[in-house]
């Protein structure tokens, strides 16, 4: 792994549990770059789609992501040069993400991508394997989750609150179906590192989990 010695906080954690937010509030607070891997899978799947690539075929999938030009610039995300920040948001995307995400040859595909990312001053990466699997030498790991009921309600404001279409109904369905999958894959599934720092964001303000997280870090040094 390259730039072993630039500090990586791994904050991972199931769907709409809080982990975007407060992965880019302590990358804004250290003056840290920014991973949201989750992207990633998401701008795969979509790709997929415009291209009639069924998200069951792991090796078409694969082909696939080997060909995006992929770019992060202020917070938006661009695919050949087009933005496409709104298009990867929706449920649908979401959904076809953890349907690639399960493919082995993707997730090797993806995989110096992410450590590009590890670049000076340090770098905050949220995701479902940051510290298991992508950056297992990172220097604080946190595991950030909250109850199913919680996270739904999350996922409805936050969709609302984008104008996005929203059925409280279907999105817990939906939740429960991708943590299943989520933990249930061979490859990289969802669990806590060994080394991980638990933290239930079910009573947590944002403010206070992202300084639990500040915390835990200035002690780590
Ligand atoms: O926002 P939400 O947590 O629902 O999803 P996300 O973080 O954007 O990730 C979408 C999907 O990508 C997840 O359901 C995972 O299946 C997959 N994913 C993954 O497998 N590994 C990662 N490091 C990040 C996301």
């Amino acid at each position: 792994m390259n730039n072993r010695n630039i500090p990586v906080i791994a904050i991972d954690g199931p769907s709409a549990s809080g982990k975007g937010t407060v992965a880019q509030l302590v990358a804004e607070a250290l003056g840290f770059g920014y991973l949201d891997s989750g992207a990633l899978y998401r701008v795969v799947a979509f790709a997929a789609k415009q291209n009639n690539i069924d998200w069951g075929d792991a090796e078409a999938v694969a082909a696939c992501a080997n060909k995006l030009n992929i770019q992060f610039k202020n917070s938006q995300v661009y695919l050949n040069n087009t933005d496409i920040s709104e298009e990867i948001r929706t449920e649908e995307m979401g959904k076809g993400a953890s349907q690639v995400a399960v493919h082995a040859p993707l997730r090797a595909a993806l995989v110096n991508l992410q450590h590009n990312f590890r670049q000076a001053p340090g770098l905050v990466a949220d995701g479902r394997d940051m510290g298991t699997v992508i950056f297992p030498d990172a220097e604080l790991k946190v595991f950030l989750t909250a109850s199913t009921d919680t996270r739904a309600e999350r996922r409805y404001k936050q969709l609302l609150g984008k104008g996005l279409p929203a059925n409280y109904e279907n999105i817990l369905l939906d939740l429960r179906e991708r943590d299943a999958r989520d933990k249930g894959r061979a490859s990289a599934p969802l669990l806590i590192a060994k080394d991980a720092i638990l933290l239930e964001t079910d009573n947590l303000t944002i403010t206070d989990a992202v300084n639990t997280v500040l915390f835990n870090f200035k002690h780590k040094k």
